[in-house]
């Protein structure tokens, strides 16, 4: 018995800050910040928008493609870097927004941008355990909150989004295996300043050695899709899909070359709504399944790189 995934569902909110745009806010030029990252445009959640009530739209949505209604939901984890409060959890929010009273087990996974993989990896080992029949796994962030708007390497990259995705037991198909990791060593290349128990000297705000974040990011993800294939006795050539975490495009075409595949194979979204850290990957998956790229029975793997450093992968049959 494999988890499959039934349902996809994204959101991502109304206001759109351009390249051109952030070239009114900081010394930067739209064609620079495309050059570098790929990234046209990204959305920033409005004031009275919080992660939860960005999740609540990706996961109506997913449940809605699934068939499923709220009473039917037996597990909901929500990935987040961006709660909305330090407690109670995102996940126990949205679970009230949604109007899911079955008292299914509700929490958070924080794994910054592989925050995604780590709880589909873990609804993954619910369904298989038969703990769970039905789990709805989301990413969503309001990045913007945590963003120093005056930090010109820095406020290009990030957006704010959700995604999502109903899990359910399935004979035919499904996630094949997970993969994570952690390297704590390297938690002060990208990392928030502050937060609850320890005190920032200025505002709670992203941090990032971009240069060497990039290469780190790199050379990891190539070992991940290695180990990811290995373990599945697989080659390059069994992938049909790969949706990477949407950080920069220049990090995705080094994975697709490392997997020697065309970018035409590579569901690529950043470009319209920049780094959206744990709402990256079902953001992305949501638009290849609803535009009928990906196909029942093909392959699909997913990979992600973030803060902590974490990564992890998650190979499917579609
Ligand atoms: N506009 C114009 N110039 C900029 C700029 C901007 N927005 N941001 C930085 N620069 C300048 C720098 O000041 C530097 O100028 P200098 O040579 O005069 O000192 C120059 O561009 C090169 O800076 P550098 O930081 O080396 O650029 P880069 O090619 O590494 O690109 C990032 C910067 C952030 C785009 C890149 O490092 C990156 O994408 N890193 C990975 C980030 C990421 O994806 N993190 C999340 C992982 S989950």
């Amino acid at each position: 018995m494999r988890a499959r995934v039934t349902g996809t569902g994204s959101y991502l909110p109304e206001r759109v800050l351009s390249n051109a745009d952030l070239e009114r806010m900081v010394e930067t030029t739209a064609q620079w910040i495309v050059e570098r990252t790929g990234i046209r445009s990204r959305h920033l959640a409005a004031e009275d928008e919080a992660t939860s009530d960005l999740a609540a739209h990706a996961a109506r949505r997913a449940l809605e493609a699934a068939g499923k209604g709220a009473d039917a939901v037996d597990l909901v984890i929500c990935a987040t870097t961006t709660p909305d409060l330090v407690f109670p959890s995102t996940a126990c929010l949205l679970q009230a927004k949604l109007g899911i009273h079955t008292g299914a087990p509700a929490f958070d996974v924080q794994a910054v941008c592989s925050g995604f993989v780590y709880a589909l990896s873990i609804a993954d080992n619910f369904i298989r355990s038969g703990q769970s029949r039905c789990a709805l796994v989301i990413g969503a962030e309001t990045l913007s909150r945590i963003t120093d708007w005056s930090d010109r390497s820095n406020c290009i990259l990030w957006g704010d989004g959700a995604g999502a995705v109903v899990l359910e037991p399935s004979d035919e198909g499904g996630i094949i295996s997970t993969h994570l990791h952690a390297d704590g060593r390297y938690a002060g290349l990208l990392r928030v300043s502050g937060g609850v128990s320890r005190s920032s000297l200025g505002p709670n705000v992203m941090r990032m050695e971009g240069n060497a974040v990039f290469k780190v990011a790199v050379n990891t993800l190539d070992a991940i899709v290695d180990e990811t294939l290995a373990a599945n006795q697989m080659s390059k050539s069994d992938i049909d899909w790969l949706v990477p975490h949407q950080a920069n495009i220049r990090i995705i075409q080094a994975t697709a070359r490392k997997l020697g595949m065309g970018m035409e194979r590579v569901v690529v979204t950043v470009d319209r709504h920049g780094n959206t850290s744990a709402a990256s990957i079902p953001l992305a998956l949501d638009v290849a399944v609803r535009d009928g790229r990906v196909k029942r029975g093909e392959t699909v793997l997913m990979e992600a790189f973030g803060g902590g450093f974490t990564w992890g992968s998650a190979l499917l049959t579609w």
